[in-house]
């Protein structure tokens, strides 16, 4: 029976939160901390000529300025976890407009802003392009997170040149930042050639590697420590230059030194969501059945690194199809460097591939919901494999009578309101279950106090609580004896939260080391929580620990998706034509949810980054000074909550053997999945114009 599983369940740091007691990387105080600040690079190409560092040198409060030319040598690394291949502060080149190039430490943090406004550089530009090319083949192919950029099955050529019905166009998503609400900061302490970082970072086990290997250190003279991050959607899952440019330099000191990046460093220091390109052909026939489907991503790259979005991944697996072909390209742009952003990859490719679906729909005159129902896919349709556990029908069935989504869709643009014209629309979503080796170790004491300790992060989804509970479970005590340690690189080491990993791979280590101290206790006579205390008394010992751990099989190649069904609904006005969401239904499949309530958060949070997907967030980039335009919250839009309408959140709740012990799949980023192309179908439906191109702005539907 359970307990704790299942049960909708408050955060345990929720009260640390909102009183201000959680303690985040920027509040960390310490006695003697230096303060730094970051000049960054005004043109997208070329090289540092010269630095004036004469004033700032002299400015109140100043202790050293590093540039290219004094700054330590730092080993080269080339892959993630590393955010990009150029590392800060080697050269006098320049390959993207925010690079640092110099970094200015004082006695206050307002001492060293106002020496590194004092710092002059003299640029030799270079020819630079930060504007996506209309001739898109030349691209460049790159390797995506070590699977092949190509990918296909079937006779695709023949099957698109003999169906009897096609779809072929090229939509667009935009640049896109993360803006999470803490912006990035790093606190370096050196102790007897020890490193102790304390930053605001996703992964801290990849970034303690990471640092090492750039410092030339072994792994154990690194601890990195996060408490909480307040929020990072991707931003914080790799290592970027700034944290790479705090360790060495204040080892270079020999004293405490922190740098916190302002929102406008933000949108060039740690990666964004790449523009994309994508041409997508579906073949079907008269009977609605897909016959070929063909994904070509052209996507936003940079020359500090090798990241690919890999947005067509979806398209191999969301419908049947005898034949699937897929390609990714990257081309090569002077501009800082892209990361994965919060619902990558599916997240990125499914508004091509839903509102491509959308299309055919309106082309074989059939409902847009039959037609996913008509080409469900079964079993992965490249590898003929049967998924772990996939309750997609289910999602539709319950959304569609949650949304009540009507069996005759009218004609676009025949619902009126008023003055506005509505529109319904939906999509599937699909998100790829990312799974990683986790350690944890679980502990009680002569109170009956438990203690989780796992050495994974707080990134605001509620791992502490989702691990606090799987404990509770496991040794059938109330979540309130549970008391959670993670953020710090001593524990038993985790995985990056990224990719939705984390309640799958931590809560399945928890899960065994749970088990494992509660067979320990049975063995000394304590079968109960009430007993617990008795049997570590005849042990003769105050508490116990059990380590535990999980490791995905490798060699298991079954396919393992969370998947879900959207559906809303958008109001038009006629003559200003601003869509506005009206509501929204989205149930999901994601094997078991542990905990309903912040399952359910995090489904409204992931909506509420489709609309912003749909309607409204993008990175404007000036092209003739190759940098980005609005780095601030007034210049980037954001959903606020008079764009978030009610969003009607369900589950499909089935446990997924086959996905992990657990019985969880991925679930944090697959709310902002299918959501975007959802609302721009509901946008056509409203008015009758097909945008191809996200976010959908007004003047494309007037
Ligand atoms: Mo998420 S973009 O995998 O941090």
């Amino acid at each position: 029976m359970s307990n704790a599983i299942g049960v909708p369940t408050n955060r345990v740091d929720g009260h640390a939160k909102v009183t201000g007691a959680a303690r985040y990387t920027a509040d960390v105080k310490l006695p003697g901390l230096l303060y730094g600040v970051l000049v960054n690079a005004a043109i997208p190409a070329g090289r540092v000529a010269d630095i004036d560092t004469v004033a700032a040198e002299s400015s109140p409060g100043l202790v050293k300025v590093f540039t290219h030319r004094n700054f330590p040598k730092l080993t080269r690394q080339k892959s993630p976890p590393l955010g990009q291949t150029v590392s800060p502060l080697q050269d006098d080149k320049i390959v993207y407009e925010g690079q640092p190039i110099a970094f200015v430490i004082a006695t206050s943090h307002e001492r060293a802003m106002e020496a590194a406004r004092l710092v002059r550089a003299e640029y030799e530009g270079a020819p630079f392009n930060t504007n996506f090319p209309e001739d898109k083949s030349s691209g460049v192919s790159k390797p995506l997170f070590g699977m092949p950029a190509d990918e296909h099955h079937g006779d695709i050529d023949g099957a698109l040149r003999q169906a009897p019905v096609t779809v072929r166009e090229t939509y667009a998503t935009s640049d896109r930042h993360h803006n999470p609400m803490e912006p990035s900061a790093t606190t370096a302490v050196w102790r007897n050639g020890e490193l102790d970082l304390y930053d605001s970072t996703q992964g801290i086990a990849d970034t303690r590697k990471t640092i090492a290997q750039a410092l030339g250190l072994p792994e154990e003279k690194v601890r990195v420590h996060c408490d909480f991050i307040g929020g990072g959607f991707g931003c914080k899952g790799y290592v970027w230059p700034h944290e790479l440019i705090v360790a060495a330099a204040a080892q270079e000191l020999g004293r405490p030194l922190k740098l916190a990046l302002t929102r406008a460093q933000s949108y060039t220091a740690h990666g964004y969501q790449p523009a994309t390109k994508q041409t997508l052909t579906l073949a079907a026939g008269r009977d609605a059945k897909l016959r070929g489907v063909r994904h070509d991503v052209v996507c936003s790259g940079s020359r500090a690194g090798d990241h690919v979005e890999p947005a067509a991944w979806g398209s191999r697996t969301m419908y049947a199809s005898p034949a699937i072909a897929v390609t990714h390209r990257s081309v090569v742009l002077d501009k800082a460097h892209p990361t994965p952003m919060r619902a990558p990859i599916e997240g990125v490719g499914m508004v091509a591939l839903e509102i491509g679906m959308d299309e055919l729909a309106f082309q074989l005159g059939v409902n847009p919901l039959e037609l996913r129902l008509r080409n469900y896919a079964e079993h992965d349709p490249m590898k003929g494999k049967a998924f772990s556990s996939k309750k997609l029908r289910e999602c539709y069935a319950e959304g569609a009578a949650r949304f009540r989504w009507p069996s005759a869709l009218p004609p676009p643009g025949s619902i009126t309101d008023r003055h506005d014209r509505i529109g319904y629309g939906m999509a599937s979503a699909i998100f790829a279950t990312f799974r990683s080796p986790c350690a944890a170790r679980v502990s009680i004491d002569a109170t009956g106090q438990v203690t989780v300790a796992s050495g994974v992060q707080e990134i605001g989804g509620g791992t502490p609580t989702v691990l606090a509970q799987v404990a509770a479970e496991g040794l059938g005590v109330p979540v309130s004896k549970v008391t959670v340690a993670i953020g710090n690189t001593d524990l038993p080491a985790g995985p990056m939260s990224a990719g939705s990993r984390i309640t799958l791979s931590a809560g399945s280590a928890v899960q065994d080391a749970a088990a494992k101290l509660r067979s320990k206790l049975g063995d000394a006579g304590g079968a109960t929580p009430a007993e617990y205390t008795a049997a570590l008394a005849r042990l003769g010992v105050s508490s116990l620990s059990a380590d535990g751990s999980w490791t995905p099989d490798e060699k298991d190649d079954t396919p393992i998706y969370s998947f879900g069904a959207v559906f809303a609904e958008v109001a038009v006005d006629r003559d200003i034509p601003i869509p506005r969401v009206r509501r929204v239904v989205g149930v999901y499949n994601a094997g078991r949810i542990i905990n309903p309530k912040a399952a359910r958060s995090q489904m409204i949070g992931g909506v509420t980054w489709g609309i912003g997907q749909a309607l409204l967030e993008r990175s404007e980039m000036d092209h003739q000074l190759g940098r980005f335009l609005s780095k601030n919250l007034a210049g980037y839009l954001t959903p606020v909550n008079a764009d978030v309408p009610d969003i009607d959140i369900g589950f499909i709740d089935e446990p997924d053997t086959k996905a992990g012990p657990l019985g969880a799949r991925g679930i944090g980023e697959l709310g902002g999945i299918g959501i975007g192309p959802a609302i721009a179908n509901a946008v056509h439906h409203a008015t009758g114009k097909r945008v191809r191109e996200v976010p959908i702005r007004p003047e494309m539907l007037m």
